[in-house]
């Protein structure tokens, strides 16, 4: 069902070097956040921090009414369990085959016997397009297998909670999209909390309900995707809407020098582009968590540009969602 996460104040410096500090945020149950943030600003740190494998300095991270950042190692044990992880490169092991790969975590966790475990595994290779590569090796299979590997791996423990470090990185623009639907899917599906580190930014518009932004060592803003698209808070736009404009420089931060140029040239912040409607199940249907699209902007007074919502197709979710919510409502009872 997905498990709530409850991050309170967290904190974590190596050394004298701070990453983040003061980092609060719930990912409600079932949900799909994004983190994104220029490079180095912790993202992949924060994700170690949230499965236990970095200890933070100070804060909380409170699941099912435990604390994670002051467990002790054999509850540890248990919590890590909850979690599924996509690291960067699909961290497979080079030696082992997709099949061997996939079936680690259920040889190395639980008691199942090879029959059981082969039902699992064949079904998460099923369930990623994977199905006939069993027997091949890593580094024989394309990037984006990796990726799929790495995910049929990260879902046979059947996860509360799946953390994602970059998974479209590296890939081409068709299998990023296509990665994206089988992501939204598989949360319609199995309906755990999700967290995804991306830089890509179509990714962060059309994939999550929620999206926070790391920048100069603190969280600069969580909460949902409409409120993020629409905002006026000046880092928060530039990196929505992929500009130069803004306080992001090439390396990290813009010195005052350049802000001050910038605001001499009078650069315009330019217009908001529209807000692309939230991508759907493929399968027609509507996650447990998904919110109506503009319920957020409704609901704060905020009007989205000319031409929001609407899909390529040229079809308005504003009108289609109540429609397609009434004809799912008729399904389920
Ligand atoms: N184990 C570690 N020991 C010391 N410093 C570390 C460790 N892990 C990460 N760091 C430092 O923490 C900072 C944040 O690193 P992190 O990998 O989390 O960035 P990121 O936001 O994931 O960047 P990218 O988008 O490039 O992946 C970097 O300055 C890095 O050098
Ligand atoms: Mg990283």
């Amino acid at each position: 069902m997905g498990v709530e996460v409850v991050v309170d104040g967290l904190t974590k410096s190596f050394g004298r070097q701070v990453i983040w500090e003061d980092v609060s945020l719930t990912l409600p149950a079932g949900e799909i956040s994004v983190l994104l943030g220029p490079s180095g600003t912790g993202k992949s740190v924060f994700l170690k921090t949230l499965v236990g494998l970095l200890r933070p300095d100070r804060g909380h991270i409170w699941i099912d009414g435990h604390d994670l950042a002051t467990y002790k190692e054999n509850t540890l044990y248990e919590l890590r369990r909850l979690f599924g992880v996509l690291f960067q490169d699909g961290a497979l092991f080079g030696s082992l085959n997709l099949y061997d790969n996939i079936a680690f975590p259920l040889r190395e966790h639980t008691r199942k016997s090879e029959t059981q475990i082969r039902q699992i595994v064949m079904e998460k290779i099923d369930l990623v397009g994977l199905l006939g590569a069993e027997s091949k090796l890593p580094g024989e299979i394309s990037g984006g297998m990796r990726k799929r590997a790495g995910l049929a791996r990260a879902l046979v423990l059947e996860p509360e909670i799946i953390l994602f470090d970059e998974p479209d990185s590296g890939l081409d623009p068709v299998r990023t999209a296509f990665l994206n639907q089988l992501i939204v899917d598989i949360n319609a599906d199995i309906e755990a909390t999700f967290l995804i580190v991306t830089h890509d930014i179509n990714t962060a518009r059309t994939v999550p309900d929620d999206i926070g932004l790391l920048f100069r060592r603190e969280l600069v803003m969580f909460g949902p995707r409409e409120m993020l698209l629409s905002s006026d808070e000046p880092v928060v736009r530039q990196f929505m809407n992929a500009r130069r404009h803004g306080p992001i420089g090439m390396s990290e931060e813009k010195d005052v020098s350049e802000l001050e140029a910038e605001a001499r040239m009078g650069h315009d912040p330019g217009v908001l582009p529209p807000i692309p409607p939230q991508l759907m199940p493929s399968g027609g249907g509507i996650r447990r968590t998904q919110r109506p699209p503009g319920e957020w902007l409704a609901a704060n007074g905020v009007t989205p540009p000319e031409g929001s919502f609407v899909d390529e197709q040229g079809r308005d979710w504003l009108r289609e969602y109540p429609r397609l919510l009434k004809a799912h409502l008729h399904g389920v009872t």
